[in-house]
């Protein structure tokens, strides 16, 4: 089965053929991020006119990769929800307009399954039940796979997504948007034990995350820094704060993990790209007898092939929609769009 899926959420345009969920025919992404670069995040209403712009070029660029027509595909997948809405709905609608031109079915895509299911495309022998964490830019969870469709979250965060403490303390350290990438290779030529952090603590859920409280710590501890003209080593602070995120994300998923007696273990989203995560990981699970799967780089950003992997399996339950689908900013990884 051949699916043209296609990603609007946040500021990479995308699109791809996927055949059976597992192989990339073709992958297109167009990023905007030079332009949010200048307002140092994301600016919704650029985004929305940035996708309207790019995504019919994507799609045929997607077509001509693949050498494909529409004739050729058999469904067409979308990005529904969750992200910025405005970007969503250029996707969802443009998605629209190709089933009903075509005749093909329209398969909705929660944007954190797919991005589950980057690593579907990288590790063929991959299948649930496993435990994932999946850690975005505006998402952590724990979640239990017990299918390809069937999700159970353990913990999230309670406050700010780990991608968006590390967005948030690499500008104050002066690094450009999306600051995630550049404190993480600053950090590599730095002392991880040179600066102290708050553990971050929830009380009521020994899974769920706090990031703001470290988020706040980094920055209050620059901006003394800054008052009382004391200089400050980038490459040791982005160490130190990498190592307290990636502890508190380890140490969370590994006993959720023990606790709930899971040995295979995924990580998923935009900072399952971070070096320290995967080498922890990698580490412990090597320690423990479990197995450690995380995408390939050019698979944890955003982008259209993910998309068609969760689809097809989304496709197999029968999660299919008609012309009344609709974006949603918001949606829980739990919930299915049929
Ligand atoms: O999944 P994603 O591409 O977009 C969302 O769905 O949010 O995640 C983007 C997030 C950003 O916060 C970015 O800074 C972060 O992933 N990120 C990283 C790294 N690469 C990307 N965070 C830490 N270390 C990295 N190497
Ligand atoms: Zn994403």
């Amino acid at each position: 089965m051949r699916i043209l899926s296609i990603e609007s959420s946040c500021d990479e345009t995308a699109a791809a053929v996927i055949e059976d969920g597992r192989k990339i025919i073709s992958s297109v992404v167009a990023t905007q991020v030079e332009e949010h670069k200048l307002y140092g995040g994301v600016v919704p209403e650029i985004a929305s006119r940035r996708h309207c712009e790019a995504i019919n070029g994507v799609i045929k660029e997607t077509l001509l990769q693949a050498d494909m027509k529409l004739d050729e595909l058999d469904a067409i997948a979308v990005t529904a929800a969750p992200g910025l809405i405005g970007a969503l709905l250029v996707g969802v609608n443009f998605a629209k307009g190709l089933s009903l031109a075509s005749g093909l079915p329209l398969i909705p895509v929660h944007h954190l399954r797919s991005h589950i299911a980057a690593n579907y495309l990288a590790h063929k022998e991959l299948k649930p039940p496993f435990l994932c964490l999946v850690v975005s830019g505006g998402h952590s969870h724990i979640v239990e796979v017990k299918d390809y469709t069937v999700m159970n979250i353990i913990g999230k965060t309670r406050d700010d997504a780990a991608g968006e403490a590390f967005d948030k303390a690499a500008r104050t350290m002066g690094m450009p948007y999306p600051g995630g990438i550049h404190l993480d290779k600053a950090a590599e030529s730095g002392d991880p034990l040179s600066y102290k952090f708050p553990k971050p603590r929830v009380s009521g859920s020994e899974y769920d995350f706090s990031f703001s409280g470290l988020k706040t710590a980094v920055i209050n501890l620059i901006h003394n820094a800054e008052q009382r003209g004391e200089s400050l080593s980038v490459n040791d602070l982005s160490a130190s704060f990498r190592k307290a995120v990636v502890d508190s994300l380890t140490g969370n998923f590994l006993k959720a993990a023990d606790d709930l007696g899971y040995k295979k273990l995924v990580l998923a989203g935009g900072v399952s790209a971070n070096s320290l995560l995967r080498k922890r990981m990698d580490e412990e699970c090597k320690k423990s007898g479990r197995e450690c799967y995380y995408p390939p780089l050019s698979l944890c950003g955003d982008n259209g092939a993910m998309v068609g992997a969760q689809a097809y399996y989304e496709y197999l339950a029968g999660h299919t929609a008609g012309m009344g689908l609709n974006a949603a900013a918001t949606m829980s990884i739990e919930k299915d769009f049929a």
